[in-house]
C-alpha cells in the first residue's frame, strides 16, 4: 500500500475552519472570585464609560499584566498538532494557577476559557479538538478577571511556514493595532482611532471588519464606548483622559463581511479568506495612551 496522499491543499484558505468536538466543562476552584455575570447566568451590566480612579487603573494595570503573560505563553504554545483545546487547557490551568478567572467562561453562555480563532475565522471561535497545522495563523484572545477588573487581549501567530501574503495579513494588522493607538489623545473623537485603521489596512489592500468593535473595559467586560475599526461618524464620543477601552482591528485579505456559524460565536470570512487580529487595552493619559496590556 503507497501512503495515502496528504489532504492539506497547497492553497492557502482553501481548506475550511470547520466545527470540532468540544470537551467537557473545565472548573475554576471556588476560591477564585467570579465576575458577576456568571451569578446572573452569564447577563453582563451595560457598564459605564466615565474615566477611572487611579485606584482602578492600578488594578486594571495587574489585570492587564496577568492577560499579556497567559497570552505570551498560550502563542509560544502554538505549533503543528497541538489542538486549540490544548490551548484553552493552557490558559485556564494558567489562569487558575495565578488566581485569575478566565472572563470567556460562561460569558453569554461561551463554553470555554480563550477565543481560538484560525485562518478565516475571524473571532470567538471556540476551542474544541481542531488541529493547528503548519501554515495556518491563529488569533488567541486571552481576557482575565482579577480584582474586580478585565484584562484583554489577543495576538495573531504563525504556525510553521505561513504563506507570504498571510505574513503580510498579520503584520500590517499589527501595525493597524499601533496606529489606532497612536491616535488616541484627549480632545479627540472616537472616530479617529478607526480613521487610522482604515487608512493603513485599505492602503495595502486589505478590508476591515464592521460587525464587531473594540470596546470599553473596566468592572465591565464590554462597556461604552464602542471603538469601531473603520472611520464611523457614528463615533462621536470625545476621549478624555483615564478613560479605558480596548482597540482590536480585524483585517481581511478579502471581503471583511462574517457569517456565523450555528454555534452563534464563530465568526468566519463569507468569502473563507484569511483574517487577522491584535488586542491590546489602554488608558487615555495626558498626552497619548498607555497601554494596560503589557507582560512583566
Ligand atoms: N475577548 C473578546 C473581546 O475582545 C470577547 C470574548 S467574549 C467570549 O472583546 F465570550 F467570546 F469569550
Ligand atoms: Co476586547
Ligand atoms: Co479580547
Amino acid at each position: 500500500m503507497s501512503p495515502r496522499p496528504s489532504k492539506r491543499p497547497a492553497v492557502p484558505g482553501s481548506r475550511r475552519v470547520r466545527p470540532g468536538i468540544v470537551s467537557p466543562l473545565r472548573e475554576v476552584p471556588p476560591s477564585i472570585p467570579r465576575p458577576p455575570y456568571i451569578l446572573t447566568g452569564g447577563q453582563p451590566a451595560p457598564g459605564d464609560p466615565a474615566p477611572k480612579s487611579a485606584e482602578v487603573l492600578d488594578r486594571m494595570r495587574r489585570a492587564g499584566r496577568i492577560a499579556a503573560e497567559i497570552l505570551a505563553a498560550a502563542g509560544a504554545a502554538v505549533r503543528p498538532g497541538v489542538t486549540t483545546d490544548d490551548l484553552d487547557a493552557l490558559v485556564h490551568d494558567e489562569c487558575v494557577r495565578r488566581g485569575v478567572y478566565p472572563s470567556p467562561l460562561g460569558y453569554r453562555g461561551f463554553p470555554k476559557s480563550v477565543c481560538t480563532s484560525l485562518n478565516e475565522v475571524i473571532c470567538h471561535g471556540i476551542p474544541d479538538n481542531t488541529v493547528i497545522r503548519d501554515g495556518d495563523i491563529v488569533n488567541l484572545d486571552v481576557t482575565v478577571f482579577t480584582e474586580g477588573v478585565h484584562g484583554d487581549t489577543n495576538a495573531t501567530f504563525l504556525c510553521g511556514n505561513v504563506d507570504t501574503q498571510s505574513r503580510k495579513l498579520v503584520r500590517v494588522t499589527r501595525e493597524c493595532l499601533e496606529l489606532g493607538i497612536a491616535a488616541v489623545r484627549p480632545g479627540v473623537q472616537v472616530r479617529a482611532i478607526g480613521r487610522a485603521i482604515q487608512q493603513h489596512a485599505e492602503a495595502a489592500g486589505f478590508g476591515v471588519v464592521r460587525d464587531f468593535v473594540g470596546h470599553g473595559i473596566g468592572e465591565t467586560f464590554h462597556a461604552p464606548p464602542q471603538v469601531p475599526h473603520y472611520d464611523d461618524p457614528r463615533a462621536t464620543m470625545v476621549l478624555e483622559a483615564g478613560m479605558t477601552f480596548t482597540i482590536e482591528p480585524m483585517i481581511t485579505i478579502g471581503d471583511w463581511r462574517h457569517t456565523m456559524w450555528p454555534d452563534g460565536w464563530t465568526a468566519v470570512t463569507v468569502d473563507g479568506k484569511r483574517t487577522a487580529q491584535f488586542e491590546h487595552m489602554l488608558v487615555v493619559t495626558a498626552d497619548g495612551a498607555d497601554i494596560l496590556t503589557v507582560a512583566g
